[in-house]
């Protein structure tokens, strides 16, 4: 680790991930700047000790200010719009906070000779690829949120090579714990899951429930991240971050109920569009970076989660008034708010 770094920029740092990226990087003693719009994170996962900013990261002027005042060395970019199975429905806001606000937060950074740039971009970038996903693999992206991932890594090389910043981009994928959204209904399908379970209420399954992912628990994922923004060793890396082992939807439910110690009822709908069947990645350039620990077996994770659901209990879903583009097509659990 860089002991010369003492000053770094965390974007989304009231989300899910980029709260935990920030408990990590100041139990290391570092003075972190954290900032979020609170669109998709809440003010109370912001960890005490950091310096908290509500910023947008489409205000260009702002995003510029606030790089300038903080005078970052490493800045981690996590804020954004995370809703990949909407993304076909609100294409717009989707590339314009997740790309066009990269964008700014990028340039400005590259302004105030910020040193390294963490992306956290999304295993979304592979598509429909055959798994295991590796890094050297090209980018395929199948749906509009992995196109502005992929746009934000490409842009990053990019203007790496042109002006001299170094970067980490790490991929992770399927990330469930403590502090994760429970009234998203678009998006974290473990969430969901558990919310509607506690409620009692049958669970919507999309297409036939065998599509498989590695579901990665909060602390194989999180840490990583920070530690990689004060690793020369990770210097113009693109890494998969997360679980090894890929479980279907089906499996999942099944290790729900076993975590919940309660049976659920299942109902299967129409799959969602452009949702790719088999997504899990291959990891060994993780291992070799941060080392060969074992990564949370599900069961235990979801335990975890779980008892964190119960202890902060469940919220309601907070549905969006209108989708972009209004569209038959549309998932039927958000167009009758089923979820
Ligand atoms: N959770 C996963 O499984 C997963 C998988 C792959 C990649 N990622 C990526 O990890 C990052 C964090 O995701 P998360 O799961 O913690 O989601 P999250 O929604 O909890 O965190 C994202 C944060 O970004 C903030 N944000 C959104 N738009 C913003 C804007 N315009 N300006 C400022 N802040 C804004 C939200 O308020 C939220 O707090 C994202 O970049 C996401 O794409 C997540």
């Amino acid at each position: 680790m860089s002991e010369d770094i003492k000053r770094v920029a965390v974007t989304g740092a009231a989300g899910f991930i980029g709260s935990h990226v920030v408990d990590w990087l100041l139990a290391e003693g570092l003075e972190v700047f954290a900032s979020d719009d609170l669109s998709g994170g809440f003010i109370e996962n912001v960890p005490d000790g950091c310096h908290f900013e509500e910023l947008d990261v489409r205000d260009r002027d702002g995003v510029e200010r606030w790089i300038q005042d903080v005078r970052p060395q490493v800045v981690y970019h996590l804020a954004a719009d995370a809703t990949e199975g909407r993304s076909q429905f609100t294409p717009i806001s989707a590339t314009e906070r997740n790309l066009v606000g990269y964008m700014y937060v990028l340039t400005s950074s590259l302004r105030a000779g910020v040193e390294k740039m963490v992306f956290v971009s999304s295993l979304s970038v592979y598509g429909a690829q055959t798994p295991p996903f590796t890094e050297d693999m090209p980018r395929a992206p199948v749906d509009i949120y992995g196109l502005a991932k992929a746009s934000s890594e490409h842009a990053t090389e990019i203007l790496a090579a042109v002006h001299g910043l170094r970067y980490t981009m790490l991929r992770p994928h399927n990330v469930y714990g403590p502090r994760q959204c429970l009234s998203d209904p678009y998006r974290n399908v473990v969430a969901i899951f558990i919310t509607r379970a506690l409620k009692g209420e049958p669970i919507y399954i999309y297409g036939d429930g065998e599509q498989r992912r590695s579901f990665s628990y909060i602390s194989d994922v999180a840490p990583q991240i920070a530690r990689s923004g004060l690793m020369a060793e990770t210097d113009g890396q693109i890494i998969n971050v997360g679980a090894t082992e890929d479980y279907s939807i089906n499996e999942l439910v099944d290790a729900l109920e076993d975590a919940l110690d309660m049976p659920i009822a299942r109902e299967f709908v129409p799959d969602r569009p452009q949702e790719v069947k088999l997504a899990w990645c291959a990891h060994d350039r993780a291992r070799k970076l941060f080392g060969d620990e074992p990564t949370t077996p599900l069961d235990e994770g979801l335990r975890e989660m779980v008892a964190w659901v119960r202890e902060v209990g469940i919220r309601p879903m907070n549905y969006l008034q209108e989708l972009e583009i209004d569209s038959p097509d549309a998932p039927v659990t958000w167009t009758k708010r089923l979820i």
